[in-house]
């Protein structure tokens, strides 16, 4: 059945809204012809209805005593005990909604829904030990301090399509928790899943703490950044939508960054890895959720000593991979949400043909209107669109090499620098390339694939992948700032 969101979460009412609406599809067809399956509407919120949900977080932000950054760390504790506990009775629909809405497949869309229930329960205890941490003092030189971590501010949060739940309140959840307020709009494809929790947020949290709207982002986004009362711009997606927003802000000099950006992580398979773990890591690394991750695997290299091997046994693994809806067992490879992605990763893979490389795997590049299999191109060179770009999807470039200094060249001349995964078993030759590789990225995945999790572990970048570091530890840190309460010794 269809779902109309037609209300919204400001100040605490869930206003209704009897606007313009837009409607949501799903990319999986009911049918053979690959019509989109709509799913449901959810209101275009105007400008006005924005700068309502800002003035909402200003106020639960900045008014007296006792509200929400002055509240009791119990007190804040248990309001979001109370939403976790409201948000696992939503379960079975959100799953639902994560395979509909974003393809995502179902143990991988209860993967996500779990793995965000853990997140909670585990910033709420990283909470109280930051709180505990809280209440010592110290002296120095006779000046007595009390240090604390307080709130920032008012966040504008807003999240990615491939994890519209967890990395949304991967930002939001630990933004909340250390007392700041937040507008938040739900990522573009993945928007109806927030609609059964909407009256969880609505009742846990004091009136303006959580705000959430919908509507295109020009329209509602900008003019909030545009008001200059954002403190925290915390958003993961692309630098494009970052940047955009960022500059709206009057005073951009002052608005603090949480971002978590683009990434073209590297495999480097040395001549003395173990061939048959390597590829595992990599088939996961490159395909998981069609490589719609940031922590995917997007470029692949290979010594050339081992390299035929890899390929011929790589691409047979590739068209191994079951295609299919995200309910079915089995399935590797689901439908894309983003109805453009396929003509996108057809271009690539055209430029890469135009220019001396070969597809190596007999389905790669077979489409449909909603899908394009994995194309596995080799050789690779810098020239290649796929070499330069953030694919983001379904096509996976190989290059071989002959001195470790060519990768790690590319490493370092990239605008990038989330994660690698280096194979090899030589730990006399693997330890000197680590020292150098942890200078380049932040994190080494050594014989296994990249990855965020898990979450306790800091989720960061160099360079243009990321501003500020997340993770059940970091995140806290993140959204909050030092501040101390001084007296003398007298
Ligand atoms: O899209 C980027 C995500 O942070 C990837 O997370 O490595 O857990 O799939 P993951």
């Amino acid at each position: 059945s269809l779902l109309h969101q037609n209300n919204y979460l400001v100040d605490g009412e869930l206003r209704p809204w009897s606007g313009e609406s837009s409607e949501v599809y799903s990319t999986i067809s009911s049918t053979q012809n690959y019509a989109p399956t709509l799913l449901g509407t959810i209101p275009t919120l105007g400008e006005k209805e924005a700068l309502e949900a800002m003035d909402a977080a200003v106020n639960a932000y900045n008014k007296g005593q006792g509200l929400w950054p002055t509240m009791k760390v119990n007190d804040r504790i248990a309001c979001m005990e109370k939403f976790v506990t409201q948000m696992k009775t939503k379960r079975d629909e959100v799953v639902k909604l994560l395979m509909w809405e974003i393809g995502k497949s179902l143990p991988d869309s209860e993967k996500e829904f779990d793995r965000t229930v853990d997140y909670i329960y585990d910033t709420i205890e990283e909470y109280k030990q930051l709180d505990r941490d809280n209440a010592k003092f110290e002296k120095n030189d006779g000046v007595y301090a009390h240090i604390r971590r307080g709130p920032l501010g008012v966040v504008l949060c807003l999240g990615p399509y491939n994890y519209p739940l967890n990395e949304t309140f991967a930002l939001l959840i630990p933004a909340l928790i250390m007392g700041n307020t937040a507008i938040f709009k739900p990522a573009k494809f993945g928007v109806l899943l927030i609609s059964p929790l909407l009256e969880a947020f609505q009742s846990s949290f004091p009136k303006g703490v959580v705000n959430i709207i919908y509507g295109r982002g020009r329209t509602v986004a900008t003019p909030i950044m545009q008001s200059g009362k954002v403190d925290v711009l915390a958003l993961i997606g692309n630098s494009k939508s970052a940047n955009a927003l960022q500059n709206e802000h009057p005073k951009s000099n002052r608005l603090r960054l949480v971002l978590g950006l683009e990434a073209k992580n590297p495999a480097i398979v040395l001549k003395d890895a173990d061939l048959d773990l390597a590829i595992d890591e990599c088939i996961a690394g490159t395909t998981s959720f069609n490589g719609q991750r940031c922590t995917a695997l997007k470029i692949v290299y290979v010594h050339e000593a081992i390299v035929d091997e890899f390929n011929k046994r790589f691409a047979k693994r590739v068209d191994a991979l079951k295609f299919g809806n995200p309910w079915e067992s089995g399935v590797k490879l689901t439908p894309l949400p983003e109805p453009d992605k396929p003509q996108y990763i057809q271009e690539l893979i055209d430029d890469a043909l135009a220019k001396g490389a070969s597809i190596l795997n007999e389905k790669g590049g077979q489409t449909t209107e909603n899908y394009i299999f994995p194309a596995v191109l080799y050789p690779v060179n810098k020239d290649m669109r796929v070499f330069q770009e953030e694919q983001f999807g379904p096509v996976i470039p190989v290059l071989s090499f002959k001195d470790i200094n060519e990768p790690l060249d590319d490493m370092a001349e990239s605008n990038y620098g989330q994660q690698v995964s280096l194979f090899g078993s030589d730990i006399k030759t693997l330890a000197p390339l680590i020292d150098t590789l942890v200078n380049l990225v932040c994190r080494v995945n050594l014989n296994s694939s990249c990855q965020r999790g898990p979450d306790v572990y800091p989720f960061t970048g160099r360079k243009d992948s990321a501003v500020a570091t997340l993770s059940v530890h970091d995140a806290l840190r993140s959204f909050s700032i030092r501040t101390f309460v001084a007296s003398k010794d007298n």
